[in-house]
């Protein structure tokens, strides 16, 4: 069985704020902001909704694979700010598409959401159970921010992105020549990983909690977190994760045609590509005006490189999330 993605989609917020926008409402600059980051603007929603978005990145993820709402099977959304509790936001999207095939669910896995959800798109592509899954990262955080705190808000954006993943049987009919002669294409490998014990470390309070009961009822917070401490598991942990994956796969660094990494931070991009001795230029960028979209950053900018042509089937490219939880999963894909 081949799993590849066959078409993708994004949708990012009509309002774009400048770092300069901010700097006349907060005690920031640009020059503060993109010297620390890369970020020089960001989309933040006014009217949209996360299931608005992720809805729009799913019908143009369909139209871009040429698949029918009808022929997904599973709808799965990395998300840390649905705008329900219940529904889920992939049953928002689900409803909205019309998708009347497909079972639906939701993974909070913050930064590393789409990266979760596509490795466990696999595995039911893979048992073969289903056939085309629509996988998703949607974010609306400049909900979750505290307006005030310029050390966190001034980071983040909001938007969505989509794949479409379609399970092919090896030497069927949509097999490609390689395939066929037995080389295996579509994801190559992946590896993932958690470790709750620092999750402290980057996190936001979600909820009121109502309970009459209860002696100690939290209130409800921002995101909050500790950069420094954020900064060190990211690359710390996100160069041996994908070094790992390489090993999987059983490719080297300089096979990757691109690294597409989940938009922290470009001091963060830039120093993973250091410790992997890759060429930094391999490593697409979309922070500069996008921000940090958490679950929607590779799904936005794997959209941003196949609607401009950068993909060409057989390039090999490593996929990789990191964040709250904390989390992070990495992939390596033939296109
Ligand atoms: N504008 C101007 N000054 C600011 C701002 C701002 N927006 N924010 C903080 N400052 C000030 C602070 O008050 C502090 O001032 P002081 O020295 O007078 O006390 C000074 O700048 C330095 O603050 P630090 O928090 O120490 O800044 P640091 O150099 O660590 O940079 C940053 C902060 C960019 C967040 C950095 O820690 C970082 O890159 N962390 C990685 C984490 C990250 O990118 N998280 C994103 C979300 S998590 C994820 O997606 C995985």
């Amino acid at each position: 069985m081949i799993a590849r993605i066959i078409g993708t989609g994004s949708c990012l917020p009509e309002s774009i704020v400048t770092n300069d926008d901010l700097a006349g409402i907060m005690d920031t600059s640009d020059e503060w902001i993109a010297s620390r980051t890369g970020i020089r603007k960001r989309h933040l929603a006014k009217d949209e909704t996360t299931a608005f978005m992720a809805s729009e990145a799913a019908r143009k993820a369909l139209e871009n694979a040429g698949i029918e709402a009808d022929k997904v099977d599973m709808i799965i959304v990395g998300t840390i700010t649905g705008d329900y509790i219940t529904p889920s936001t992939a049953c928002q999207v689900q409803g909205r598409l019309g998708a009347v095939n497909a079972v639906a669910f939701d993974i909070n896995a913050a930064c590393s959401g789409f990266m979760y959800a596509f490795h466990t798109a696999y595995a039911y592509l893979q048992t073969g159970i289903y056939k085309t899954v629509l996988v998703l990262g949607a974010e609306t955080l400049s909900k979750i921010m505290d307006w005030t705190d310029r050390s966190t808000c001034v980071l983040f954006g909001d938007g969505a992105g989509a794949a479409v993943v379609q399970a092919f049987e090896e030497g069927g009919q949509q097999a490609s020549e390689k395939e066929m002669m037995g080389e295996r294409n579509g994801l190559l490998a992946f590896e993932q990983g958690s470790d709750g014990a620092r999750g402290m470390v980057l996190n936001c309070r979600g909820r009121l909690n109502h309970n009459p009961l209860t002696t100690n009822p939290f209130a409800p917070s921002y995101v909050s977190m500790d950069g420094q401490e954020v900064y060190k598991f990211a690359v710390s942990t996100v160069p041996v994760s994908i070094r790992r994956v390489l090993g999987k796969a059983g490719v080297e660094v300089g096979d990757i045609k691109f690294f597409i990494l989940h938009q922290a931070n470009l001091r963060i991009i830039q120093s993973v590509a250091k410790r992997l001795k890759a060429d930094v230029d391999k490593f697409p960028v979309s922070l500069d005006h996008c921000g940090n979209i958490s679950a929607a950053s590779v799904p936005v900018l794997l959209d941003e490189m196949n609607r401009k042509g950068m993909l060409n089937r057989g390039d090999k490219i490593v996929m990789s999330g990191f964040g709250g939880g904390l989390t992070w999963a990495s992939a390596v894909i033939e296109w």
